[in-house]
């Protein structure tokens, strides 16, 4: 959920750090935090809120020479946003860092305030550093008192410690929270959480796995495994690529990254396309032998994107399939039996609640996939095979491209094993194949659209409410767009299934309760259309978007006539991401970084 970097070398330290952090910032902005060792001298700084705060307070701060940096930018789980609460920690004589959270904390820390240890913040991660300063004392080094300290930690962690008797190391762990160790052309190393802050300054990189730990000095990389066996690094190459990760002129990632969708698309599509078929050169179509049921498990938008696609499951493929919100899942001691392919959909491939799903259905001995974005995430390194989906780095917090690749790809794996089962005709395959040809193109997002949208949006402010509501396909859309608008306006919306409102919901129609109905023509158009001709007659204000001009709406931005819902549903879903942002946009409001959330949620 934080972000953490670190570096050794005779580099600009302090910009390399804060450079870093600008990176993984979208990861949590409640506070941020570095600690810089030079000369048996610490020199820490922190500040509460985003990082620009962080880099005014450290802006005369200027290190020269070998120096070794560790630093954190935080989204609040123990303890509140304050600067006290802010990493890195100290102890007597060392400053730590640290992604997850520690489960066993309460138990140490008291322990150790037994023996005399003064806690001055109210996170987890302090014990950390008093642990090891504890156990420092009576080992023979700081990597011996190092190694005893993270056997004692219970939980997930991705941990920088640095101390003042070992002051050309960096010493680390990793256990279930993504941990880098990047080099240079000089040879110098780097740490981050993500690869992002890498990208531009290092070649090379190790992927940490769960287990590891060790330390890294000027000379020497040392890793061990979770049985303290050392380990050879292994180095993969980075990608050079850094301008995606920027905003090239949008207002905002979020914006940039709808704009993208057409593009990511094609990216997504590229060779696993023919005319007839599709082609997934990563999967070995042994893996759906003796399977009768498909398990979908995900959070947020990715669990929207489940949802959708379990309508194209057993629609196409002819296959049993069961959702499951993966928070939900975990708990529930779920009947997990071998002939269920076990797939979870994950952005990130980080999602702590994904990510021990996902750990749960190996352990019954389950055949599983993750549809992921990034290559070498915990999940995609877990699961049996992967699909990887394309959408390059996403940056805002509000998922937009992440979505609109999962889709495709869940869309074209119900393709894939219709075709394994022949549940549906070679014309059929190849006529949806065609289908998804034409999505980039519907992507295009022409001006006037974004104009029309940016209008309307001034009249949907204020209000007690809204519902997105759609049937099939369309519920998930309906549920993805309300996501999409509580998390960037703060105003409250709620998805719905159109045909449900009158079950309940429809007692709150009134005029300031906004309806958006999606209304494609090629799915239950006139059910659904019915549906809302009810909530227009009790007063509810209606924003409509259809291909059908729709006369009890107040408002009504058109899609075209395509000819499949398929075309629809990617149309409409750019409709509701853009009425989201615009609307934010006007109430002022940091699309990028709303408020109370952070990108990647590694924590439960
Ligand atoms: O990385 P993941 O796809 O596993 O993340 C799951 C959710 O945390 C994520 O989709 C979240 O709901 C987004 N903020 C939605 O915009």
């Amino acid at each position: 959920m934080c972000g953490i970097v670190g570096y050794l070398g005779s580099k600009k330290t302090k910009d390399i750090l804060l450079d870093g952090l600008q990176e993984l910032e979208y990861r949590g902005y409640d506070s941020a935090g570095i600690a810089v060792l030079q000369n048996d001298d610490f020199s820490v700084y922190k500040a509460v809120g985003k990082l620009i705060n962080l880099q005014e307070k450290a802006s005369s701060f200027d290190p020269t020479g070998f120096a070794v940096g560790i630093g954190h930018t935080r989204w609040a789980t123990h303890g509140k946003p304050t600067e006290l609460n802010a990493h890195p920690h100290l102890g007597e004589c060392s400053y730590v860092v640290h992604n997850g959270i520690i489960e066993n904390y309460a138990v140490l820390k008291q322990t150790l305030q037994k023996n005399g240890a003064k806690f001055l913040s109210q996170t987890d991660t302090e014990v950390i550093v008093h642990l090891f300063e504890k156990e420092l004392k009576s080992s023979a080094s700081a990597f011996d008192a190092f190694t005893k300290t993270v056997s004692q930690l219970h939980g997930s962690f991705a941990i920088l410690l640095v101390t003042k008797s070992e002051d050309k190391t960096i010493f680390f762990a990793k256990q279930g929270s993504p941990m880098i160790i990047g080099k240079d052309a000089d040879s110098e190393k780097y740490f981050a959480s993500s690869d992002t802050p890498l990208i531009g300054r290092c070649s090379e990189v190790i992927y940490l796995d769960d287990g590891d730990y060790g330390y890294v000095t000027p000379d020497e990389i040392a890793i061990f495994d979770k049985d303290s066996k050392k380990k050879t690094p292994y180095f993969s190459k980075l990608s050079t690529n850094k301008l995606s990760a920027q905003k090239s002129g949008f207002r905002f990632f979020m914006e940039k990254e709808i704009y993208e969708q057409s593009e990511v698309i094609v990216d997504t599509l590229t060779g696993r396309i023919t005319d007839k078929e599709i082609h997934f050169e990563e999967l070995d179509s042994r893996l759906f032998e003796g399977i009768n049921e498909i398990k979908l498990c995900a959070c947020g938008t990715s669990y929207h994107a489940a949802l959708a696609s379990s309508y194209l499951f057993e629609r196409y493929a002819k296959i049993r399939v069961s959702v499951e919100i993966a928070s939900e899942f975990r708990y529930k001691e779920p009947l997990l039996c071998k002939d269920t392919l076990f797939v979870v959909i994950s952005q990130s491939g980080e999602t702590a609640d994904t990510l021990e799903t996902l750990k749960m259905a190996k352990k019954a001995g389950l055949k599983t996939l993750v549809v992921c974005n990034v290559d070498n995430s915990s999940m995609v390194r877990l699961a049996d095979a992967s699909l990887l989906t394309r959408a390059g780095i996403e940056k805002g917090v509000a998922s937009t491209k992440a979505f609109a690749t999962q889709l495709v790809v869940l869309w074209m794996l119900s393709l894939y094993l219709a075709k394994i089962k022949s549940s549906l005709s070679s014309d059929e395959i190849a006529r949806q194949i065609s289908l998804l040809r034409e999505v980039p193109g519907l992507l295009k997002i022409k001006e006037e659209l974004h104009e029309k949208i940016t209008r309307l949006s001034k009249r949907y402010l204020h209000g007690h409410g809204f519902f997105f509501i759609g049937r099939d396909v369309f519920y998930p859309l309906a549920l993805e767009g309300a996501l999409k608008l509580k998390e960037i306006s703060y105003l409250h919306a709620e998805g719905y299934p159109s045909g449900e409102m009158k079950h309940g919901p429809i007692a709150l129609a009134d005029p300031e309760l906004f309806t958006i109905a999606l209304l494609p023509r090629h799915m239950l158009y006139e059910k659904n259309k019915s549906n809302v001709e009810e909530l227009s007659a009790r007063d509810s204000t209606i924003c409509a978007i259809s291909p059908v001009e729709f006369d009890k709406a107040d408002d009504y931005v058109k899609t075209s006539d395509v000819k499949d819902y398929m075309l629809e549903f990617f149309e409409m879903m750019v409709i509701v991401q853009l009425l989201s942002m615009e609307i934010a946009i006007r109430l002022g409001n940091d699309v990028d970084m709303p408020r109370n959330l952070a990108k990647s949620v590694t924590v439960e």
